[in-house]
């Protein structure tokens, strides 16, 4: 088993496969992707060991994020390595949904349980000035495919001042009659967007007070969920989560552990540097592995220092996927 020091129990792997991106959002790639060196990302043979080694310490659940996942040409062979994995019970990915509609069936086929996509506006305008990318009614068409293949969706916004504060209805209005879980994440302050992030970092606690004031009701977290505070009304068929990184205890409930796309572990999301594990993938035999990842993670830490304003090693999310 994967535990640390406090407790906190370790069953929920983020694995990004790629730190490249093709959407420019304002506070993560505002001038799109920079390539600053040649990228050797993990090989599908590094990825089986390495998914091998975690289920082996009771992982059940990975997550492939990027930068954009769906970059990779071989994300289906990704995807078939991790479904079939003993001990992997679970396979979702994070994306930013361009390829969603054309794309869908095959991460079905290729054993995919269920996906986040990003959407920080409803405004087809907005959501173009946000990514760069005119792409928004194409991606609520892929969601809706989804759905129809039984694929559970939830949607991420990031929460700006100065773009979407006041879309909080129109995001409702879609739950009212879209299963899918829209979560409001507080934006966080990475390396690079400090400007960004004080025009715009506005807090979740008045949007919490708001759904609460009117019918919706908090479920109760068990032991294994993570951080995401999660609300539910009986008129919606959607439900709306909370994601307050700022917030006291956000980091108590923290559940999973970050592999970057060059195979480094990160203990936190801002944490000061990567762990670099990808020598021990070249073996095929993943005892190694496990051993380093139980040494490792003696250093992890009890909270990230966001509060403070340090952001560690993070220039921005699309290093390490969110
Ligand atoms: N603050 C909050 N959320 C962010 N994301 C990317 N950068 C930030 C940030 N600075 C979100 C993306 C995506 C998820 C992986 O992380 O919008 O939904
Ligand atoms: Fe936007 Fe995600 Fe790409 Fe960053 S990695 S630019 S948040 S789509």
């Amino acid at each position: 088993m994967l535990e640390d020091k406090y407790g906190r129990r370790f069953h929920y792997l983020r694995l990004s496969i790629t730190d490249v991106c093709n959407f420019s959002c304002d506070y993560c790639l505002p001038d799109g992707y920079q390539c600053d060196n040649d990228r050797d990302f993990l090989k599908v043979s590094e990825i089986k060991t390495l998914v091998s080694g975690f289920a082996k310490l009771g992982t059940g659940k990975v997550r492939i994020t990027g930068g954009e996942p769906a970059l990779r040409k071989d994300l289906c062979d990704i995807l078939r390595v991790c479904t079939s994995t003993p001990g992997i019970n679970h396979v979702a990915m994070t994306t930013n949904g361009f390829k969603l509609e054309s794309d869908i069936q095959d991460w079905v086929d290729a054993g995919l349980n269920s996906l986040n996509i990003s959407i920080d506006s409803l405004d087809p305008r907005m959501f173009a000035s946000i990514t760069g990318h005119n792409k928004l009614e194409s991606i609520l068409r892929g969601i809706n495919k989804a759905l129809a293949l039984g694929i559970p969706v939830k949607v991420n916004a990031v929460l700006m001042k100065q773009y979407n504060e006041k879309e909080l209805d129109a995001f409702l209005t879609w739950l009212k009659s879209t299963p899918i879980t829209l979560r409001l994440i507080e934006l966080m302050q990475t390396g690079d967007n400090i400007d960004f992030f004080n025009q715009n970092h506005v807090s979740g606690s008045a949007i919490k007070e708001k759904l609460q004031n009117s019918g919706w009701s908090q479920l109760i977290r068990d032991k294994s969920s993570g951080p995401a505070q999660e609300f539910y009304h009986p008129d919606f068929e959607g439900r709306m989560g909370l994601i307050m990184p700022y917030s006291k205890d956000f980091c108590a409930s923290c559940n999973r552990l970050r592999i970057s796309s060059l195979g480094k572990l990160h203990l936190c999301l801002f944490a000061d540097q990567g762990l670099d594990i990808r020598p021990t993938l070249q073996n095929e035999n993943d005892q190694a592995l496990q051993q380093q990842l139980q040494a490792l993670l003696g250093d992890k830490e009890a909270t990230h220092w966001l509060q403070d304003g340090l952001t560690g090693a993070t220039k921005h999310l699309a290093m390490i996927g969110g």
